[in-house]
């Protein structure tokens, strides 16, 4: 496991200005969060200014632009720039969002691009996902099974079954519910978060999984399931509309339902 050098957020500093081209008549500033742990020096904020007539709609296009035309230190991580990689989660205008979802005319004022909270920063926009994608290992997310398959198809399931699955197999694993919600920031280490409880439910509903019981028993623990207080900050922050706190309520069920 690699070891970093933590931020001193209380401590960002104003950082560099970098000024719009003479001209440009629709210009927005754009406040973006820069730390370099090889620097060995506080974040700071650069401001972009940028002329909105001479960039695409979304704020990953002013980013890419910023990277493309204006300062190609700037560090952040993109795909698919349609919503389906999750790698573009940041927390923009005080929201964790995708940037390539989120439409700069949707903002007033500066737009302030910060990394995920609470996430340990590799650089500028980018976290570190260790700690999740290890917790996203733990829930085993693949089918298990260990009656063979019929010999002359796939595994089939009726339509009710695959419906138990909207909802879930939508989630992108892009991770801005658990860094919205407290519990995950306090206890992280320990607590499971909304994105991979809302996984592991998707294989607990899964009518061709035969682990149910399995993945249960490994839920059923103070931390790792009970730590959600139901305070729904993933829900309303959750970029594809997905309800990971209807999930751990379901898991919650499932397991007082075995109790009795
Ligand atoms: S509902 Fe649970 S998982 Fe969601 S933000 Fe609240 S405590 Fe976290
Ligand atoms: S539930 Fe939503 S916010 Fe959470 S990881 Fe999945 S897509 Fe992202
Ligand atoms: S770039 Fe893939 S979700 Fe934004």
């Amino acid at each position: 496991m690699a070891t970093f050098t933590l931020p001193r957020n209380s401590q960002i500093r104003e950082g560099k200005t970098w000024r719009a081209p003479a001209g440009a008549k629709n210009v927005r500033n754009f406040r973006i969060y820069r730390w370099d742990p090889d620097s060995g020096e506080n974040p700071r904020l650069d401001t972009y200014e940028i002329d909105l007539d001479a960039c695409g709609p979304m704020v990953l296009d002013a980013l890419i632009k910023i990277k493309n035309e204006v300062d190609s230190t700037l560090t952040f991580r993109r795909s698919c720039r349609e919503g389906i990689c999750g790698s573009c989660a940041m927390n923009i205008d005080g929201l964790n969002t995708l940037a390539c979802l989120k439409p700069i005319e949707d903002i007033k004022g500066d737009v302030r691009i910060y990394p995920l909270p609470h996430m340990p920063v590799v650089k500028d926009l980018v976290p570190d996902l260790g700690q999740v994608y290890a917790q996203y290992r733990l829930i085993e997310p693949w089918l298990k099974a260990d009656s063979p398959p019929p010999p002359d198809s796939e595994r089939l399931q009726s339509k009710q079954e695959r419906a138990r699955l909207d909802g879930l197999w939508e989630c992108i694993l892009c991770f801005c519910c658990s860094t919205a919600c407290p519990s995950y920031w306090w206890n992280g280490d320990r607590y499971l978060g909304p994105a991979i409880l809302l996984q592991a439910y998707r294989w607990i509903a899964d009518s061709r999984d035969e682990a149910t019981g399995e993945r249960l028993d490994q839920l059923d623990d103070p931390f790792r399931l009970y730590r959600c207080h139901t305070i729904m900050n993933c829900t309303r922050t959750c970029p594809k509309g997905l309800n990971p706190a209807q999930a751990i309520g379901e898991i919650k069920k499932l397991l007082v339902e075995r109790q009795g």
